[in-house]
Protein backbone atom coordinates (compact mmCIF):
# COMPACT_ATOMS: atom_id res chain seq x y z
CA UNK A 1 0.00 0.00 0.00
CA UNK A 2 2.74 2.30 0.92
CA UNK A 3 5.03 1.69 -1.98
CA UNK A 4 2.02 2.16 -4.35
CA UNK A 5 1.15 5.59 -2.68
CA UNK A 6 4.87 6.52 -3.61
CA UNK A 7 4.24 5.63 -6.64
CA UNK A 8 1.00 7.64 -7.21
CA UNK A 9 2.66 10.46 -5.51
CA UNK A 10 5.55 10.49 -8.05
CA UNK A 11 3.61 10.10 -11.11
CA UNK A 12 1.83 13.36 -9.75
CA UNK A 13 5.33 14.84 -9.16
CA UNK A 14 6.71 14.26 -12.73
CA UNK A 15 3.22 15.24 -14.26
CA UNK A 16 3.30 18.26 -12.58
CA UNK A 17 7.30 19.05 -13.17
CA UNK A 18 7.28 17.93 -16.57
CA UNK A 19 5.10 20.15 -18.25
CA UNK A 20 6.12 22.99 -16.15
CA UNK A 21 9.67 22.68 -17.62
CA UNK A 22 8.14 22.27 -21.11
CA UNK A 23 5.94 25.30 -20.39
CA UNK A 24 8.33 27.51 -19.15
CA UNK A 25 11.55 26.99 -20.48
CA UNK A 26 14.77 26.87 -19.31
CA UNK A 27 15.05 30.17 -17.74
CA UNK A 28 12.95 29.14 -14.81
CA UNK A 29 15.79 26.26 -14.37
CA UNK A 30 18.97 28.23 -14.44
CA UNK A 31 19.58 28.57 -10.54
CA UNK A 32 17.03 25.90 -9.59
CA UNK A 33 17.11 22.96 -11.63
CA UNK A 34 13.65 21.21 -11.57
CA UNK A 35 13.01 18.04 -10.63
CA UNK A 36 15.84 15.64 -11.58
CA UNK A 37 19.28 16.90 -11.49
CA UNK A 38 21.45 15.72 -8.79
CA UNK A 39 23.23 18.42 -7.74
CA UNK A 40 20.86 21.88 -7.50
CA UNK A 41 23.51 24.82 -9.05
CA UNK A 42 23.57 27.85 -6.42
CA UNK A 43 26.23 29.78 -7.23
CA UNK A 44 27.06 32.20 -10.78
CA UNK A 45 28.93 29.94 -13.83
CA UNK A 46 30.62 31.14 -16.97
CA UNK A 47 28.00 28.43 -18.72
CA UNK A 48 24.77 30.15 -17.25
CA UNK A 49 22.71 31.01 -19.83
CA UNK A 50 24.74 28.14 -21.93
CA UNK A 51 21.28 26.48 -23.12
CA UNK A 52 19.04 29.34 -22.67
CA UNK A 53 20.47 32.43 -24.39
CA UNK A 54 24.29 31.56 -25.78
CA UNK A 55 23.87 34.27 -28.30
CA UNK A 56 24.25 36.93 -24.81
CA UNK A 57 27.47 37.28 -25.21
CA UNK A 58 27.53 38.28 -29.07
CA UNK A 59 24.79 40.33 -28.57
CA UNK A 60 25.94 42.46 -25.86
CA UNK A 61 29.21 43.19 -27.88
CA UNK A 62 27.18 44.26 -31.15
CA UNK A 63 25.57 46.97 -29.61
CA UNK A 64 28.53 47.97 -27.98
CA UNK A 65 30.53 48.58 -30.82
CA UNK A 66 27.99 50.50 -32.72
CA UNK A 67 28.05 52.71 -28.95
CA UNK A 68 31.47 52.70 -28.93
CA UNK A 69 31.71 53.46 -32.73
CA UNK A 70 29.08 56.89 -31.80
CA UNK A 71 31.42 57.57 -28.59
CA UNK A 72 34.60 56.10 -27.32
CA UNK A 73 34.11 57.03 -23.81
CA UNK A 74 30.97 54.85 -23.61
CA UNK A 75 33.22 52.11 -22.69
CA UNK A 76 34.81 53.95 -19.83
CA UNK A 77 31.06 54.67 -18.55
CA UNK A 78 29.71 51.38 -18.75
CA UNK A 79 33.15 49.78 -16.99
CA UNK A 80 32.24 52.27 -14.00
CA UNK A 81 28.32 51.32 -14.03
CA UNK A 82 29.65 47.85 -12.80
CA UNK A 83 31.60 49.66 -9.66
CA UNK A 84 28.71 51.14 -8.55
CA UNK A 85 26.43 48.80 -8.89
CA UNK A 86 28.87 45.88 -7.04
CA UNK A 87 30.21 48.33 -4.43
CA UNK A 88 26.08 49.46 -3.69
CA UNK A 89 24.65 45.61 -1.51
CA UNK A 90 25.90 43.59 -4.40
CA UNK A 91 26.35 43.54 -8.16
CA UNK A 92 22.27 43.42 -8.84
CA UNK A 93 21.13 46.28 -11.00
CA UNK A 94 20.23 47.84 -8.29
CA UNK A 95 21.88 51.56 -9.40
CA UNK A 96 19.63 50.52 -13.02
CA UNK A 97 16.37 51.75 -10.89
CA UNK A 98 14.79 55.01 -11.88
CA UNK A 99 13.04 57.06 -8.99
CA UNK A 100 10.00 55.73 -8.35
CA UNK A 101 7.06 56.37 -5.61
CA UNK A 102 8.70 53.15 -3.85
CA UNK A 103 12.43 54.20 -3.70
CA UNK A 104 14.80 56.64 -4.61
CA UNK A 105 16.87 56.01 -7.47
CA UNK A 106 20.55 55.57 -6.59
CA UNK A 107 21.11 57.78 -9.45
CA UNK A 108 20.96 60.53 -7.36
CA UNK A 109 23.21 59.98 -4.91
CA UNK A 110 26.24 61.97 -4.56
CA UNK A 111 28.95 60.03 -6.24
CA UNK A 112 26.89 58.69 -9.37
CA UNK A 113 24.27 62.93 -10.24
CA UNK A 114 25.48 64.33 -12.94
CA UNK A 115 28.22 61.38 -13.06
CA UNK A 116 26.97 58.21 -13.70
CA UNK A 117 26.29 57.44 -17.66
CA UNK A 118 25.38 54.64 -20.22
CA UNK A 119 22.01 54.00 -19.13
CA UNK A 120 20.81 54.32 -22.81
CA UNK A 121 22.98 51.53 -24.04
CA UNK A 122 21.84 49.51 -21.22
CA UNK A 123 18.51 49.99 -22.52
CA UNK A 124 19.60 49.09 -25.59
CA UNK A 125 21.35 45.90 -24.81
CA UNK A 126 18.74 44.98 -22.66
CA UNK A 127 15.87 45.36 -25.59
CA UNK A 128 18.04 43.29 -27.63
CA UNK A 129 18.67 40.27 -24.96
CA UNK A 130 14.83 40.48 -24.32
CA UNK A 131 13.80 40.00 -28.47
CA UNK A 132 16.20 37.20 -28.48
CA UNK A 133 15.90 35.52 -25.14
CA UNK A 134 12.57 36.98 -23.44
CA UNK A 135 12.60 37.15 -19.72
CA UNK A 136 16.13 35.27 -19.41
CA UNK A 137 18.98 37.48 -19.02
CA UNK A 138 19.03 39.99 -15.93
CA UNK A 139 19.81 43.50 -16.18
CA UNK A 140 22.71 42.72 -13.12
CA UNK A 141 24.44 40.15 -15.68
CA UNK A 142 23.82 42.99 -18.66
CA UNK A 143 25.86 44.83 -16.52
CA UNK A 144 28.23 42.81 -15.85
CA UNK A 145 28.58 41.98 -19.53
CA UNK A 146 28.68 45.31 -20.89
CA UNK A 147 31.76 45.96 -18.71
CA UNK A 148 33.63 42.90 -20.00
CA UNK A 149 33.23 43.91 -23.44
CA UNK A 150 33.78 47.52 -22.72
CA UNK A 151 37.16 46.15 -21.48
CA UNK A 152 37.85 44.17 -24.16
CA UNK A 153 36.91 46.34 -26.89
CA UNK A 154 38.82 48.94 -25.57
CA UNK A 155 41.90 46.70 -25.59
CA UNK A 156 42.02 45.37 -22.17
CA UNK A 157 42.09 41.85 -21.21
CA UNK A 158 38.89 39.15 -21.28
CA UNK A 159 37.91 37.50 -18.36
CA UNK A 160 35.89 34.18 -17.81
CA UNK A 161 32.73 36.31 -16.64
CA UNK A 162 30.26 33.98 -14.13
CA UNK A 163 26.82 35.06 -14.59
CA UNK A 164 23.57 33.84 -13.10
CA UNK A 165 23.06 37.33 -11.40
CA UNK A 166 19.02 38.22 -10.62
CA UNK A 167 18.07 41.65 -10.34
CA UNK A 168 16.84 43.58 -7.12
CA UNK A 169 13.35 45.03 -6.17
CA UNK A 170 14.61 48.16 -4.39
CA UNK A 171 17.09 50.70 -4.59
CA UNK A 172 19.14 51.75 -2.10
CA UNK A 173 20.36 55.79 -2.41
CA UNK A 174 21.53 56.12 1.42
CA UNK A 175 23.80 52.91 0.26
CA UNK A 176 25.18 54.41 -2.36
CA UNK A 177 26.09 57.66 -0.70
CA UNK A 178 27.72 55.76 2.16
CA UNK A 179 29.75 52.87 0.20
CA UNK A 180 31.43 54.82 -2.70
CA UNK A 181 34.32 56.10 -2.40
CA UNK A 182 34.73 60.18 -2.98
CA UNK A 183 37.58 61.35 -5.02
CA UNK A 184 39.15 63.43 -2.60
CA UNK A 185 39.73 59.63 -0.12
CA UNK A 186 42.80 59.60 1.67
CA UNK A 187 44.46 56.32 0.69
CA UNK A 188 43.83 54.90 4.50
CA UNK A 189 40.04 55.73 3.97
CA UNK A 190 40.13 54.14 0.20
CA UNK A 191 41.50 50.97 1.78
CA UNK A 192 38.65 51.00 4.35
CA UNK A 193 35.91 51.28 1.73
CA UNK A 194 37.62 48.33 -0.31
CA UNK A 195 37.49 46.17 2.96
CA UNK A 196 34.41 46.83 3.39
CA UNK A 197 33.26 44.77 0.32
CA UNK A 198 35.79 42.15 0.80
CA UNK A 199 38.17 43.60 -1.77
CA UNK A 200 41.90 44.09 -0.49
CA UNK A 201 45.24 46.38 -1.44
CA UNK A 202 45.79 43.77 -4.57
CA UNK A 203 42.15 44.48 -5.62
CA UNK A 204 42.52 48.42 -5.02
CA UNK A 205 45.15 48.87 -6.96
CA UNK A 206 44.47 46.40 -9.68
CA UNK A 207 40.62 47.86 -10.44
CA UNK A 208 41.96 51.59 -9.96
CA UNK A 209 43.59 50.77 -13.12
CA UNK A 210 39.80 51.27 -14.59
CA UNK A 211 41.22 55.08 -14.60
CA UNK A 212 43.01 54.05 -17.55
CA UNK A 213 40.17 54.83 -19.78
CA UNK A 214 37.67 57.91 -19.24
CA UNK A 215 37.00 61.09 -17.75
CA UNK A 216 36.78 63.15 -15.26
CA UNK A 217 34.58 66.28 -13.94
CA UNK A 218 36.60 69.52 -12.90
CA UNK A 219 34.70 69.17 -9.38
CA UNK A 220 36.10 65.65 -9.08
CA UNK A 221 39.61 67.31 -8.83
CA UNK A 222 39.49 71.00 -7.90
CA UNK A 223 40.20 70.29 -4.53
CA UNK A 224 43.81 69.27 -5.62
CA UNK A 225 44.54 72.34 -7.62
CA UNK A 226 43.52 75.19 -4.95
CA UNK A 227 42.93 74.11 -1.84
CA UNK A 228 44.22 70.77 -0.98
CA UNK A 229 44.56 70.82 2.62
CA UNK A 230 42.21 73.64 3.18
CA UNK A 231 45.52 75.77 2.90
CA UNK A 232 44.50 77.90 -0.51
CA UNK A 233 47.32 75.60 -1.51
CA UNK A 234 47.53 72.59 -4.84
CA UNK A 235 48.54 69.93 -3.93
CA UNK A 236 52.01 69.61 -4.04
CA UNK A 237 52.24 65.78 -5.23
CA UNK A 238 51.27 67.27 -8.69
CA UNK A 239 53.45 67.68 -11.46
CA UNK A 240 54.25 70.86 -12.24
CA UNK A 241 53.17 71.54 -15.97
CA UNK A 242 50.22 68.76 -15.46
CA UNK A 243 48.92 71.68 -12.90
CA UNK A 244 48.89 73.88 -15.51
CA UNK A 245 47.25 72.31 -17.62
CA UNK A 246 44.70 71.21 -15.45
CA UNK A 247 44.03 74.51 -13.95
CA UNK A 248 43.20 75.52 -17.46
CA UNK A 249 40.59 73.37 -17.75
CA UNK A 250 39.42 73.90 -14.92
CA UNK A 251 39.30 77.58 -12.52
CA UNK A 252 39.12 77.93 -9.73
CA UNK A 253 35.90 79.08 -9.24
CA UNK A 254 32.88 77.78 -12.78
CA UNK A 255 33.49 75.28 -14.66
CA UNK A 256 32.92 72.47 -12.96
CA UNK A 257 31.50 69.96 -15.42
CA UNK A 258 34.26 70.97 -17.72
CA UNK A 259 36.52 67.20 -18.16
CA UNK A 260 39.64 65.78 -18.16
CA UNK A 261 40.44 62.53 -19.30
CA UNK A 262 41.89 59.76 -15.72
CA UNK A 263 44.86 58.40 -18.16
CA UNK A 264 45.33 61.46 -21.27
CA UNK A 265 47.93 59.54 -22.60
CA UNK A 266 46.05 57.07 -23.67
CA UNK A 267 42.42 57.99 -22.65
CA UNK A 268 40.32 55.58 -24.77
CA UNK A 269 43.38 52.55 -24.46
CA UNK A 270 43.26 50.41 -21.36
CA UNK A 271 46.31 49.67 -21.00
CA UNK A 272 48.78 50.59 -18.17
CA UNK A 273 49.96 53.84 -18.66
CA UNK A 274 47.71 54.72 -15.88
CA UNK A 275 50.18 53.83 -13.25
CA UNK A 276 53.04 55.01 -15.56
CA UNK A 277 51.55 58.45 -15.36
CA UNK A 278 50.71 58.06 -11.39
CA UNK A 279 54.59 57.53 -11.09
CA UNK A 280 55.51 60.86 -12.83
CA UNK A 281 52.79 62.69 -10.73
CA UNK A 282 50.14 62.74 -12.96
CA UNK A 283 47.11 60.63 -11.84
CA UNK A 284 44.21 62.91 -11.91
CA UNK A 285 42.15 62.49 -8.91
CA UNK A 286 43.69 62.35 -5.20
CA UNK A 287 42.57 58.65 -4.97
CA UNK A 288 44.80 58.03 -8.18
CA UNK A 289 48.15 59.79 -6.80
CA UNK A 290 47.40 58.52 -2.99
CA UNK A 291 48.26 55.40 -4.32
CA UNK A 292 51.75 56.14 -4.91
CA UNK A 293 52.44 59.16 -2.32
CA UNK A 294 50.17 57.59 0.41
CA UNK A 295 53.16 56.11 2.30
CA UNK A 296 52.05 52.19 1.57
CA UNK A 297 54.67 50.59 0.82
CA UNK A 298 52.92 47.38 -0.60
CA UNK A 299 50.59 49.41 -2.52
CA UNK A 300 53.31 51.48 -3.81
CA UNK A 301 55.25 48.79 -4.74
CA UNK A 302 52.27 47.13 -7.02
CA UNK A 303 51.84 50.75 -8.43
CA UNK A 304 55.32 50.60 -9.89
CA UNK A 305 55.08 46.47 -10.68
CA UNK A 306 51.85 47.32 -12.87
CA UNK A 307 53.62 50.40 -14.40
CA UNK A 308 56.46 48.27 -15.51
CA UNK A 309 54.59 44.93 -16.59
CA UNK A 310 51.33 45.26 -18.45
CA UNK A 311 50.83 41.49 -18.22
CA UNK A 312 50.63 41.39 -14.29
CA UNK A 313 48.43 44.28 -14.62
CA UNK A 314 45.78 42.24 -16.51
CA UNK A 315 46.72 39.05 -14.63
CA UNK A 316 45.65 40.77 -11.36
CA UNK A 317 43.17 43.28 -12.98
CA UNK A 318 40.96 39.93 -14.14
CA UNK A 319 41.16 38.33 -10.84
CA UNK A 320 40.08 41.44 -8.68
CA UNK A 321 37.16 42.89 -11.11
CA UNK A 322 35.97 38.34 -11.12
CA UNK A 323 35.82 39.03 -7.18
CA UNK A 324 34.58 42.57 -7.32
CA UNK A 325 32.02 41.20 -9.88
CA UNK A 326 30.88 38.10 -7.32
CA UNK A 327 30.16 40.46 -4.57
CA UNK A 328 26.68 39.51 -3.27
CA UNK A 329 24.77 38.46 -5.94
CA UNK A 330 21.04 37.70 -6.10
CA UNK A 331 20.42 33.71 -6.28
CA UNK A 332 17.91 31.40 -6.85
CA UNK A 333 14.65 32.50 -6.25
CA UNK A 334 15.38 35.58 -4.94
CA UNK A 335 15.37 39.06 -6.89
CA UNK A 336 13.60 38.95 -10.24
CA UNK A 337 14.42 38.90 -13.67
CA UNK A 338 13.66 42.76 -15.02
CA UNK A 339 11.94 43.48 -18.13
CA UNK A 340 13.04 46.62 -18.07
CA UNK A 341 16.48 47.86 -15.95
CA UNK A 342 14.80 51.13 -15.16
CA UNK A 343 11.93 49.61 -13.09
CA UNK A 344 10.85 46.53 -11.07
CA UNK A 345 8.40 44.12 -12.67
CA UNK A 346 4.44 44.94 -12.58
CA UNK A 347 2.94 42.73 -10.38
CA UNK A 348 -0.07 41.35 -11.73
C1 LIG B 1 39.38 53.59 -5.85
C2 LIG B 1 38.32 54.32 -5.68
C3 LIG B 1 37.66 55.07 -6.79
C4 LIG B 1 37.32 56.38 -6.77
C5 LIG B 1 37.51 57.34 -5.61
C6 LIG B 1 36.76 56.70 -8.05
C7 LIG B 1 36.27 57.93 -8.40
C8 LIG B 1 35.93 58.29 -9.69
C9 LIG B 1 35.55 59.61 -10.09
C10 LIG B 1 35.38 60.80 -9.15
C11 LIG B 1 35.36 59.60 -11.42
C12 LIG B 1 34.97 60.79 -12.30
C13 LIG B 1 33.48 61.04 -12.16
C14 LIG B 1 33.08 62.41 -12.61
O1 LIG B 1 33.84 63.34 -12.42
O2 LIG B 1 31.95 62.54 -13.13
C15 LIG B 1 35.62 58.26 -11.88
C16 LIG B 1 35.54 57.85 -13.18
C17 LIG B 1 35.67 56.56 -13.58
N1 LIG B 1 35.83 55.46 -12.73
FE1 LIG B 1 36.33 55.51 -10.82
N2 LIG B 1 36.77 55.58 -8.82
C18 LIG B 1 37.30 54.56 -8.09
C19 LIG B 1 37.42 53.24 -8.49
C20 LIG B 1 36.94 52.77 -9.69
C21 LIG B 1 36.77 51.39 -10.02
C22 LIG B 1 36.99 50.24 -9.04
C23 LIG B 1 36.32 51.33 -11.31
C24 LIG B 1 35.96 50.14 -12.16
C25 LIG B 1 36.11 48.89 -11.82
C26 LIG B 1 36.26 52.68 -11.80
C27 LIG B 1 35.95 53.05 -13.07
C28 LIG B 1 35.88 54.35 -13.51
C29 LIG B 1 35.81 54.73 -14.92
C30 LIG B 1 35.93 53.79 -16.10
C31 LIG B 1 35.65 56.12 -14.95
C32 LIG B 1 35.45 57.00 -16.19
C33 LIG B 1 33.94 57.07 -16.45
C34 LIG B 1 33.52 57.91 -17.64
O3 LIG B 1 34.34 58.42 -18.38
O4 LIG B 1 32.29 58.03 -17.80
N3 LIG B 1 36.61 53.53 -10.77
N4 LIG B 1 35.95 57.49 -10.80
C1 LIG C 1 36.35 65.91 0.37
O1 LIG C 1 35.37 66.73 -0.23
C2 LIG C 1 34.20 66.91 0.56
C3 LIG C 1 33.16 67.63 -0.29
O2 LIG C 1 33.73 68.72 -0.92
C4 LIG C 1 34.58 67.64 1.85
O3 LIG C 1 33.43 67.83 2.63
C5 LIG C 1 35.62 66.78 2.57
O4 LIG C 1 36.02 67.43 3.74
C6 LIG C 1 36.81 66.51 1.68
N1 LIG C 1 37.71 65.57 2.36
C7 LIG C 1 39.02 65.76 2.44
C8 LIG C 1 39.81 64.68 3.10
O5 LIG C 1 39.58 66.73 1.99
C1 LIG D 1 55.23 40.15 -15.95
O1 LIG D 1 54.12 39.52 -15.36
C2 LIG D 1 53.83 38.27 -15.93
C3 LIG D 1 52.49 37.82 -15.40
O2 LIG D 1 52.51 37.65 -14.01
C4 LIG D 1 54.98 37.32 -15.61
O3 LIG D 1 54.71 36.05 -16.15
C5 LIG D 1 56.26 37.89 -16.22
O4 LIG D 1 57.34 37.10 -15.84
C6 LIG D 1 56.47 39.33 -15.77
N1 LIG D 1 57.56 39.90 -16.56
C7 LIG D 1 58.61 40.46 -16.00
C8 LIG D 1 59.59 41.03 -16.94
O5 LIG D 1 58.77 40.50 -14.80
Amino acid sequence: MASSKALLGAIFIASFYFPASIAFPAHHEGAHPVGHSPKPKLGLSPDFYISTCPQADEIVVSVLKKAIAKEQRIAASLLRLLFHDCFVQGCDASVLLDDSKADASEKNAIPNKNSLRGFEVIDEIKAALEEACPHTVSCADTVALAARGSTVLSGGPYWELPLGRRDSKTAYMKLANKNLPPPNATLHRLIKFFERQGLDKVDLVALSGSHTIGMARCVSFKQRLYNQHRDNKPDMTLEKRFYYTLASVCPRTGGDNNISPLDFVSPSKFDNSYYKLILEGKGLLNSDQVLWTGKDQKIADLVRSYAENESLFFEHYVNSIIKMGNRNPLLGHDGEIRKNCRRVNQVL
